[in-house]
């Protein structure tokens, strides 16, 4: 499920702000060419070039786009399994991976195309943004990974819905502490986002810098009373690190009564999700400043008797079921003499990594790759995974360990003798 953004039309941004360092990581505005990339915000994007080999790129003529959604990179080769970008990375860093998409017509069509998106051997999901298309809007995803290697491998695939070509407006990769979701076992694991909102506000997303991740906070309203907080917290003291302004208002109800809140908005595929929720009371700090009350989410007690304080609380839960709709319920102590409040939440579905090729074959690979004039588009990102992608001319077998069995070089343009890398590729039974 694609989160959406209004991120379309250029906004004036304060030349006088002092510019910050990105974080940590790479922002890359695809389709850039030799420009040397944009700016949104206080962030600067760099070309895409140098991190991909394939695709071609084009600017969009709707006028007045946000410069990162004015260019794209899309992959016309109909053959190829995989179109992928190889990224640096600190080995066994935890990173979010956002990718955006904004169509634009680029091809003539009326409809984007759908098509898959994949992380290292893992298929990530289907990217299908016709509905934001529709609406006007463009589409991100978010997935929290662990690298594990040197560089991180992004690809796009086509699948039996492809229709035209798949395409790229924007990859983010920004590097995370440790301690975020610290909860979740990332050897086996991605975390994919489904909604991450601040509640009771209707304002601007909050992003970088008051995200220092540049993890992306929409605001989230409903039917529900709202307040205002008046008192700060320190976000640092929270799992999870939220922004402090996620912190600036709250969803609340009359003394006595249960919160009920629709949270997400959206249906829900079965599965199960990694919860956070943010609370505080937003009364002026004093001794009498908290309050307690049980926390359920579709009826099932997620915390019971949770005293929130002036300086906030977080409570999560690491694999919890859902399917369809969520309902949140607050329900007070007796005797309190407020209501319950919240403040933020995220919620994220847990992906089983698939694993990925041995690393040893995937050097060889690799290595094999470069001594070609001019390898298959797809000898890219890890050679055996995801099954249906792995690359042209290569077998592999998929036991313990995942490994290339054999090599069909035919019509590859090879002359000569065969590489000597081949000899390193041990579980090899048939050339
Ligand atoms: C993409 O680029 C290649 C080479 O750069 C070119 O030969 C090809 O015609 C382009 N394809 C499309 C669909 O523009
Ligand atoms: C893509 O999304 C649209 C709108 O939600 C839906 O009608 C369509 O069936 C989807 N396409 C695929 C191939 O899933
Ligand atoms: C996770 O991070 C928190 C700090 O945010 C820390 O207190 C906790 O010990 C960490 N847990 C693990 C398993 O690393
Ligand atoms: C939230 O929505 C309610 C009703 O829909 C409205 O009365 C309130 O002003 C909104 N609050 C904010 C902070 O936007
Ligand atoms: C919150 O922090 C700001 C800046 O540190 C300070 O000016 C303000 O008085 C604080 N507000 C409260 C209610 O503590
Ligand atoms: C909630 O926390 C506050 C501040 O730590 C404390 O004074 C109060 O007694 C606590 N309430 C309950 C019911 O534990
Ligand atoms: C090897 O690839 C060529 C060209 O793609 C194909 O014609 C041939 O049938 C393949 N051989 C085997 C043994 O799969
Ligand atoms: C093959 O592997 C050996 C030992 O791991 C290594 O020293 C050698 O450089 C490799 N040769 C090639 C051609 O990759």
């Amino acid at each position: 499920m694609s989160l959406s953004i209004v991120l379309l039309w250029v906004v004036s941004v304060s030349l006088l702000a002092h510019s910050q360092p990105n974080p940590r990581g790479y922002l890359l505005d695809c389709g850039a060419g030799k420009q040397s990339g944009s700016t949104v915000g206080e962030l600067k994007y760099i070309t895409d070039e140098g991190f991909t080999s394939v695709g071609n790129i084009t600017t969009l003529k709707t006028p007045d786009l946000v410069p990162i959604l004015s260019t794209l990179r899309y992959f016309p080769d109909t053959s190829a399994r995989k179109y992928c970008y190889v990224i640096p990375v600190v080995k066994g860093g935890k990173y979010l991976v956002r990718t955006t998409y904004y169509y634009g017509g680029f091809d003539g069509g009326e409809e984007p195309p759908v098509f898959d998106q994949l992380v290292e051997g893992t298929k990530w999901g289907v990217v299908n943004t016709t509905e934001d298309y529709a609406n006007g809007l463009s589409s991100y995803y978010e997935i929290f990974v662990r690298a594990m290697g040197k560089s991180l491998r992004f690809c796009l695939a086509r699948n039996k819905h492809t229709k035209s070509s798949p395409f790229v407006s924007a990859i983010e990769l920004e590097y995370m502490d440790n301690s975020l979701y610290n909860s979740t076992n990332f050897n086996k694991f991605a975390l994919t986002t489904v909604a991450r909102n601040y509640f009771g506000n209707q304002g601007d997303s909050i992003s970088f810098p008051d995200d220092k991740f540049n993890r992306l906070w929409q605001p989230f309203n409903d039917t529900n009373p709202t307040v205002e907080s008046h008192s700060n917290i320190t976000s640092s003291r929270f799992w999870n690190v939220p922004p402090a302004k996620a912190f600036s208002h709250a969803i609340t109800t009359s003394r006595g009564k249960t919160l009920q809140i629709q949270w997400p908005t959206m249906l829900l595929p079965s599965a199960k999700y990694y919860i956070s929720l943010y609370f505080q009371d937003n009364r002026t700090p004093s001794p009498y400043s908290w309050r307690v009350f049980d926390v359920a989410v579709n009826g099932e007690t997620f915390y019971r008797g949770l005293n929130v304080t002036t300086s906030g609380v977080t409570v999560y839960s690491t694999q919890w079921p859902l399917s369809g709709q969520t309902q949140i319920a607050l329900t007070p102590a007796n005797g309190m003499p407020v209501g319950p409040v919240i403040n933020a939440g995220e919620i994220m579905q847990i992906l089983p990594l698939a694993g990925s090729t041995l690393n040893r074959d995937v050097e060889v690979m690799e290595d094999l790759a470069r001594t070609f004039n001019d390898p298959p588009s797809d000898w890219s990102g890890d050679p055996c995974l995801p099954t249906e992608n792995s690359w042209t001319g290569v077998a592999c077998s998929y036991g313990e360990h995942v490994r290339v069995v054999a090599l069909n070089l035919t019509g590859m343009g090879m002359s000569g003798s065969l590489p000597s890398q081949v000899s390193n590729l041990t579980a090899l039974n048939h050339l």
